[in-house]
């Protein structure tokens, strides 16, 4: 397998990306969400291997914070350390945009993810309830930090 490279997403990816969005999550991103992204200057990348697009990612960089928006692995290509990849190059954009720490929101429902982060250094650290739509109601939001 080829060594991952990272593409700052465009324009023209955005049907591509939304399309994957809508398979990935039961609440997915808009298109519009990805191209306001896109309008506002985040920083959000586009993860090939070889011929074929495996993931993509938006980071907000806030001064010393990155606030990590949407990070995602296509379902056939998790649990293969491609996460990890990704992860460690948004960490990388951070740190050189002179970020010191990464903070994101995730679902407790969402237990891979929650592993994932936690294994890679992320601590809870607020929680925000009700801030998720969910199947029944609202989900919350347990807020994670990494220093970096
Ligand atoms: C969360 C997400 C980004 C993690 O990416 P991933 O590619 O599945 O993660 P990785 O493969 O790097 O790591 C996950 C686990 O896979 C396993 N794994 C990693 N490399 C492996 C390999 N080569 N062979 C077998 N298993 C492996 C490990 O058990 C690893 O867990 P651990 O290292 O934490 O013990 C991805 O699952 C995803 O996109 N999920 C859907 C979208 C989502 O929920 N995003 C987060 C919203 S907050």
């Amino acid at each position: 397998m080829s060594a991952p490279n990272f593409t700052p997403m465009r324009e023209d990816d955005l049907l591509w990306v939304a399309e994957q969005e809508r398979e990935i999550y039961p609440f997915p991103w808009s298109l519009n969400n990805f191209r306001d992204a896109l309008s506002a200057g985040y920083s959000s990348w586009v993860m090939r291997c070889g011929a074929e697009t495996i993931g993509y990612a938006v980071l907000m960089l806030v001064i010393n914070e990155a606030h990590l928006l949407n990070i995602s692995i296509l379902p056939q290509w998790q649990k293969q350390g491609q996460g990890d990849c990704l992860l460690a190059h948004l960490k990388k954009v951070a740190v050189q945009n002179g970020a010191a720490s990464m903070f994101l929101e995730v679902r407790p429902s969402n237990v891979h993810a929650l592993d994932f982060y936690r294994r890679r250094g992320f601590e809870q650290i607020g929680l925000r309830k009700g801030y998720y739509p969910a199947a029944q109601g609202r989900e919350d939001a347990l807020v994670m930090r990494s220093e970096l």
